[in-house]
Parts: structure tokens; C-alpha cells; sequence
């Protein structure tokens, strides 16, 4: 007998609930988890993360590998890539280029939900729609009606709003781009973004309420990616730290390299202690130190 998708997001849940990382007693997204389908987001072809011996990245079509492809969609650690190179490079055969688009890891979704811990009925900003995945499982959890999601792919955000309303799931969509978040709505209680960025933009920063939340991938000089908390201050500053280690495609704007000490990073501190940075962030940009 196939197995079904019901059956593997429970295995993929609790596969999860085991990992340290995983929803660590979060119960509510255990349930938000297990209600979104995350097939009903997947394209039908998607390159998979892992370069081949020759450097392509497989296609996993649905239509040719349906039980392959499923079993895709439901490993905890893998994020599938639904765009190569801004959407350059059709989804017809294995191909290499610059990931700009993918459904994120389950494993990684849960872990910035769990840290942004978003309440029923919280005001919520995402930035990255990509597929409308992560959207669907904060509004299950805040509203649809209290959430904002932004994608700067018009393509994308169009997809992710109509896979969301099939499912009768309707957040405000923008096509645009997320750096400026969208004031209209602010501010807000919870503010989440899946791409990383090298500065935290201001205008998060300023649509944050006070005791806010903000949970996002900020580059670091360690060789990773670091998901920092901020809590705001209400008048467009914020403190916090780092809570874990992510790897996630850059906003569109901040793909550039740009010196670390240009960014608020002082030279020499320890990778082995990046738990222990406090972050400051306001209108004037950023500043990390130790403890
Ligand atoms: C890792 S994907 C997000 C995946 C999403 N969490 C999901 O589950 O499907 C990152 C997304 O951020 C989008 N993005 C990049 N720069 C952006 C920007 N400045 N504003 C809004 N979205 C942006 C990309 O187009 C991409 O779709």
C-alpha cells in the first residue's frame, strides 16, 4: 500500500519531537505541523539541495517519481529549491545555478517558529512567502486575518496566495520587497523573515510594537548564518541574541559582500561563543558584541 502524506508528516513530526531542535515541547506547533499539508506548497518539480558528481542539482518531477517526490516533501532537514537564478532556469531537467527560491526545511521552520513563538491573534509579518508553507502554518496559528506576508518574486507571491486560498487561508500578500515591510498593517507583534540578511532593515525595526519580536537570519563572519531574537523597544531600537545556526538564501537587496566591521561585527570574536553576542539594532544600523 502507498504510503500517504498523512503518514509521513506524522513520522516527520515525530522525528522532530526527538531532535533538540525540533519542537522542544512546543505543543502548539506540533499541531500547526501536523494540520498544513506541505505537499499542497511543493511544486511538482523541484531540484534537489545536493549537487550530483558532475555539479547539477537532480529534478524530483512528481509526475515521473510520485512516491519519491513525497518522500522529499517530508524529510525534516531537507529544504527542496522550487528557483534556480531568479526563476532563469525552467524546471525541466537537472541544472545548476544560485538558489533563490526553496520550500525551507521542515526542521528549520520549526526551529524559528518555536524561538518566534508567535500568540493567537498576534499581528505577524513574514518576509520570504516563497511557496506560502511557513505562512500557512502561522496563519493556522495567528489568523490569517493578523498576517502579512511580503515576496519579492510576483510569480511566487501570486502562487503562495492561491495554494493558501485553496485552502481557505487568506493573509495579506504583497509582492514587494519585504526590507521595507509594510507599514500599513504595523506594528507588529511578531515579525519573521526566511531569507537572511547582512543589516537588519530599519523599517523592521520601526513596525516592531514594543516587547515585540523579531526573528531572522542575519550573516555572520563565522561561516554561517545566525538567527537572531530581537525584542523592540517601540521606537525603532531592539536588543537581543543570537539563538541558533541557519543557512538561508539572502534577500534580494543584500547579496553583495560587505566587510563584517562595515556591519557592526568587531574583529576577533569567538565563533565557539556565539551564543554569548548581544545584539543592538536601531535606525542607524547594527552593533554586536560580547557579553
Ligand atoms: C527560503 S525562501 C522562503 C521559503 C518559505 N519560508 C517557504 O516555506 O516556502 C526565501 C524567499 O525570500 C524571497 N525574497 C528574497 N528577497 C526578498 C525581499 N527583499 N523581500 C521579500 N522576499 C524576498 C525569495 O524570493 C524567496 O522566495
Amino acid at each position: 500500500m502507498p504510503v500517504t502524506a498523512q503518514a509521513l508528516r506524522a513520522r516527520c513530526a515525530e522525528e522532530m519531537s526527538r531532535s533538540p531542535r525540533g519542537f522542544a515541547g512546543a505543543g502548539w506547533l506540533y499541531e500547526v505541523f501536523l494540520a498544513v499539508p506541505r505537499e499542497h506548497f511543493v511544486p511538482d518539480r523541484v531540484w534537489w539541495p545536493a549537487p550530483r558528481e558532475d555539479g547539477l542539482h537532480s529534478l524530483i518531477d512528481r509526475a515521473e517519481r510520485p512516491r519519491a517526490w513525497l518522500k522529499a516533501v517530508y524529510l525534516p532537514g531537507v529544504a527542496l529549491i522550487t528557483q534556480l537564478d531568479d526563476g532563469r532556469i525552467p524546471p525541466t531537467g537537472a541544472a545548476n545555478g544560485a538558489f533563490t527560491s526553496s520550500i525551507s526545511s521542515s526542521g528549520v521552520i520549526v526551529e524559528l517558529l518555536r524561538h518566534l513563538d508567535p500568540r493567537p491573534g498576534d499581528r505577524v509579518l513574514e518576509i520570504g512567502t516563497g511557496t506560502g508553507y511557513t505562512t500557512a502554518l502561522l496563519a493556522v496559528r495567528v489568523g490569517a486575518g493578523n498576517l502579512v506576508t511580503v515576496e519579492i518574486d510576483p510569480q511566487l507571491a501570486a502562487r503562495a496566495a492561491g495554494r493558501l486560498a485553496e485552502l481557505d487561508l487568506r493573509p495579506l500578500v504583497i509582492a514587494g520587497d519585504g526590507e521595507l515591510g509594510h507599514a500599513a498593517a504595523g506594528p507588529y507583534d511578531r515579525i519573521v523573515a526566511t531569507a537572511s540578511v547582512r543589516r537588519i532593515p530599519p523599517a523592521w525595526l520601526a513596525q516592531l510594537a514594543p516587547g515585540g519580536v523579531l526573528i531572522a537570519p542575519l550573516d555572520s563572519p563565522f561561516g554561517s548564518d545566525l538567527l537572531v531574537r530581537l525584542e523592540g523597544d517601540g521606537t525603532g531600537g531592539a536588543v537581543g541574541g543570537f539563538v541558533a545556526q541557519v543557512e538561508f538564501m539572502r534577500v534580494r537587496s543584500q547579496r553583495e559582500v560587505r566587510s563584517h566591521g562595515e556591519l557592526g561585527w568587531p574583529a576577533g570574536l569567538d565563533a565557539a561563543r556565539w551564543r554569548d553576542l548581544k545584539v543592538e539594532a536601531g535606525p542607524d544600523g547594527q552593533r554586536i558584541h560580547a557579553a
